[in-house]
Formats: structure tokens, C-alpha cells, sequence
């Protein structure tokens, strides 16, 4: 039985809230999961009663509500919803919070969401910590913040120092939505629930990883976020650490939260730095200009609403990883991210070597194909291996055919990334959210990389939106017969 909380989001009128959390909450009320006590109270500047906090809830809900909006459904949800006024720079604010609270005699365990800037994020805890709301003697209190963690290594520092201040590291939720994502999980059930692939798994049979999120969207909106950030920041520093840390990691001794991360944490570690003047040949920028997505334009990037007319901000980035440990030295790990890419496409392509011994070399095969093994994480959720078989007749000839997992294309999850997160937090689970070790260890791997574009500044590739990126990005391959996978399909590549 989950013991009820109180769940209290900062920023309850931004993005954040109204996009991802509390749809998230609604989904799991639908699915019967939130403890029938727990109560959400949302904090902003409005000058709102409970009941306009409701109405304005309803009304964007009904668009994203994944079955359609169920009357009986939203008006649980909604009787669990409270509104505070108050200004998250104010002192007194908190003291108002603490009697807001205890009046209204809401459940002991506190959970703050932060979901505002992170520049805040300092402020916000310090103020809770000086009215006690860090105290947990009378039930938890968690705090979730969202990525960037920090702008760079130092900056990330720094807010750790003012979380830590003030709260256990126990008590911090870093929240990255990927871990969250069904098939990335399914990584560490596909590696270490089943043997076969285990002794295959290590730099004697795999020739090279590829880590690839690609997106048709655009920046959204979202334009003074991203172009102080770019894609190394907003995606790779994070979602696709983490999903290589997945990937290249070693059974944890158990599947508890400190373990999983410990070894998380090693392959970070390991990865080889890239000192500055190996940044053009490990990495690789790239901005989108006009184009057309689905037969429709699409503006460039420096069209975008709020970008700086010169801005040189990635939109597309490419990265040569070599993690030095026995498992992978000298194996590659690609890994890209893009918006305005042909299409929405996550996906780990593990490609495997040549057979050693060049058997069909008298017969009409010219070169056999090597194996891939593909997980997609979204769109779909499938899991392929690419074989060669021969095809029927006198001759010798092969051909490329699949082994699919059976759940391919059929999504049987009922909560999405998000969902899971939450239900963690209030369960008071944090093995798929980040320690802050892994945060740092993950700046430390683009921090030069940063350093180097931050000073190089006058020009930057462009690809046309609706493509798959610069045909330049694949200077990075360390051979010819390496190229990038677009889809999971080898007919669409
Ligand atoms: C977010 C990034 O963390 O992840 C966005 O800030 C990106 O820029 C999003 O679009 C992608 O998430 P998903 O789940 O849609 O792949």
C-alpha cells in the first residue's frame, strides 16, 4: 500500500506541468494508481482559487488525455488538485505554505516538483529548507528537479552544492524521462535475463554501437531555452548517456538502486576524454535550414521565433565514444541527435563483426552482410536481429532476414515514461533516477567538447529539415563500410 502524499508543483501554470505532469498524474489516477488520500497542490503567481485551478486543468487535459477525457475520472482528479498563490522568491511565501499545509491537515509526506527554471532550482530549495519543509521526521520530503542539471560541469557543481545544502542525496529525484521508456529498460532484461548474448557482448564481436534520437519536431516554442542550450546539452548530455550507459555496463551485484548506479557510473568514468584538439574528429555540429517535412515547408532554425538571427546553436549533433575498459576498448560508440530529421526515430543498432574466416570466398557471395541487432525504442517498441540466410536455390546467395521479438509493434505498456517516473517517486524508488555522480561524470565527457564550439562561434554545417542530417557527420566513421542506420528497416536504409 503507497502511503498518500502530498505532491506540490512549482511553476504549476508553465510548460512542464501543464504538457507532461499533469497529464502524467491523470493517467495514473485513470489506472487506479495514486493513493486514494494524496493531494496535488499547484504553486504560481495567479491570482486563482482552487476551482479556476480545476476548470483550467480540465480544459487542457481533454486534449491529451490518451482514451479521451473519462468524466469520472477527471472529477477524482480534480477534487485531489488545490491552488497556492505565492511567489517563489518570497521568504514569507513558504511560511504561508508550511500554515497552508498544516490547516488543511494534507499528508505528511511532501514531494516538490520543481518544474521551473533551473536557475530557481537554488532558490526554491533554500527557502524550503529555512521553514523546515526539508525536515523528515514526520513523513519524507522529495525533491524532483528536471534536466539540464546545470549548464556545464561547473554550473551543475554549484547547484549541487546549494541542493546538498540542504537535503539528502536520498532525497533528490533527477528525473531523465528515458529511463522511464519501456524498451530502455528492456536493455537490461535483454542483456541480463538472457544468456546468449552475453559472451557475444565485448569488443571481439561487436564492431560498433549507434545511439540515434531523431525527431521530426521542431524547437516548439521553446526557443529561449534551446538556443542557449543546443542538442549536445538538451539531449545527448543526458538521454543518450544514459541509454549507452545501459548498453555498455556491467551486471550490477543487485538490481537495487545504488548498484545499478554504481555501474552506471563506471562506464562514464571510462569513457576516454576528448581532449580539445580531438574535438573535430570525435564531434560534429550541425543546424537545420529550411526544408520540407511530410510535403510540408518547414522553416529553418534561424526562422524560428525568439533563435538569434546568427545563431550558430546546434540542432543536430554527432559523437565518436570509446569507452576503455576490457569489455569495449577501441569499439566505437556513434551517437547522434537531431530535430527536424526525416522522421521521429529512437533507436540502438548494435553492428556485429565478420565472421573471421572469408568461407564463401569461391562462390558467388561477395561480401556477407554483417549482423545487426536492433532495439527500437519509439516510435515502436521492437526488438530485431538481422541475419543472413541463403536464398533457396542451386546457387549460393544469402540475403538479410529478421528475427523479431514477438512484441514488436505491439505497445502493451500502460504507463508512459513519465507515468513510471512518478509512480517511482511516490513509492520512493530512485534506481532509474540519476545520482549525482552520473550528472557529473556525463558533463565531464561534452564539457570540452563545449568549450571548443563556445569559442568557435562563425560557422556551423546546416542539413535541410526533413533530411537525416549532414552527409559530413559521417567523417566520423572510423571505415568506410560504416554508415548510420535510419531505421531498424534495412529496405529503408
Ligand atoms: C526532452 C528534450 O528532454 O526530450 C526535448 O528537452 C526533446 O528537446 C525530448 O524533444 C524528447 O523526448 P521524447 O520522449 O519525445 O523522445
Amino acid at each position: 500500500m503507497i502511503e498518500p502524499c502530498t505532491f506540490i508543483i512549482f511553476g504549476a501554470t508553465g510548460n512542464l506541468a501543464s504538457n507532461k505532469l499533469i497529464p502524467a498524474l491523470y493517467h495514473l489516477e485513470a489506472a487506479g494508481r495514486l493513493p486514494p488520500e494524496m493531494v496535488i497542490v499547484g504553486i504560481s503567481r495567479s491570482g486563482w482559487g482552487d476551482d479556476d485551478y480545476r476548470e483550467e486543468v480540465a480544459q487542457y487535459l481533454a486534449p491529451k488525455a490518451r482514451d479521451g477525457l473519462d468524466e469520472a475520472v477527471l472529477e477524482r482528479f480534480t477534487q485531489r488538485l488545490h491552488y497556492f498563490k505565492a511567489d517563489l522568491h518570497d521568504p514569507h511565501a513558504y511560511r504561508g505554505l508550511v500554515r497552508y499545509i498544516g490547516e488543511n491537515r494534507f499528508p505528511g509526506n511532501h514531494i516538490f516538483y520543481l518544474a521551473i527554471r533551473p536557475a530557481e532550482f537554488g532558490e526554491v530549495v533554500t527557502h524550503l529548507a529555512s521553514v523546515g519543509l526539508n525536515d523528515e521526521s514526520n513523513g519524507c520530503s522529495r525533491v524532483v528537479i528536471e534536466k539540464p542539471f546545470g549548464y556545464d560541469l561547473e554550473s551543475a557543481h554549484i547547484l549541487e552544492q546549494q541542493l546538498h545544502r540542504h537535503f539528502r542525496e536520498e532525497q533528490l529525484f533527477r528525473i531523465d524521462h528515458y529511463l522511464g521508456k519501456g524498451t530502455v529498460q528492456n536493455v537490461l532484461v535483454f542483456r541480463f535475463a538472457n544468456l546468449m548474448m552475453e559472451p557475444l557482448w565485448n569488443r571481439n564481436y561487436i564492431d560498433h554501437v549507434q545511439i540515434t534520437h531523431a525527431e521530426s519536431v521542431g524547437i516548439e516554442k521553446r526557443a529561449e531555452y534551446y538556443d542557449g542550450a543546443g542538442a549536445l546539452r538538451d539531449m545527448l548530455q543526458s538521454h543518450l548517456l544514459q541509454m549507452l550507459t545501459l548498453v555498455a555496463m556491467e551486471p550490477p551485484a543487485r538490481l537495487d538502486a545504488e548498484s545499478l548506479r554504481d555501474e552506471k557510473v563506471k562506464v562514464l568514468k571510462s569513457i576516454r576524454p576528448i581532449p580539445a584538439s580531438a574535438v573535430h574528429a570525435q564531434a560534429f555540429r550541425a543546424q537545420y535550414k529550411n526544408g520540407q517535412i511530410d510535403g510540408e515547408k518547414a522553416a529553418g532554425y534561424l526562422e524560428e521565433l525568439g533563435v538569434a538571427p546568427n545563431s550558430t546553436t546546434e540542432t543536430y549533433t554527432a559523437l565518436k565514444l570509446y569507452i576503455d575498459n576490457w569489455r569495449w576498448r577501441n569499439v566505437p560508440f556513434y551517437i547522434r541527435t537531431g530535430k527536424r530529421m526525416a522522421r521521429n526515430s529512437s533507436m540502438i543498432c548494435i553492428r556485429f563483426k565478420h565472421p573471421p574466416q572469408q568461407l564463401f570466398r569461391e562462390t558467388p557471395l561477395e561480401q556477407i552482410k554483417p549482423n545487426w541487432l536492433l532495439l527500437s525504442i519509439q516510435p515502436d517498441e521492437c526488438l530485431r536481429a538481422e541475419i543472413q540466410v541463403k536464398v533457396p536455390g542451386l546457387e549460393m546467395k544469402t540475403q538479410t532476414t529478421t528475427l523479431d521479438a514477438s512484441y514488436c509493434g505491439i505497445n502493451q505498456r500502460q504507463l508512459d515514461a513519465y507515468e513510471a517516473l512518478l509512480l517511482d517517486v511516490i513509492e520512493g524508488d530512485s534506481s532509474l533516477f540519476l545520482r549525482y555522480d552520473e550528472v557529473e561524470w556525463a558533463w565531464k565527457v561534452v564539457d570540452p567538447i563545449l568549450k571548443v564550439w563556445a569559442m568557435e562561434r562563425d560557422y556551423i554545417h546546416t542539413y535541410p529539415a526533413g533530411s537525416w542530417g549532414p552527409e559530413a557527420s559521417n567523417r566520423l566513421f572510423e571505415r568506410d563500410d560504416q554508415y548510420w542506420r535510419n531505421s531498424i528497416r534495412a529496405e529503408e536504409d
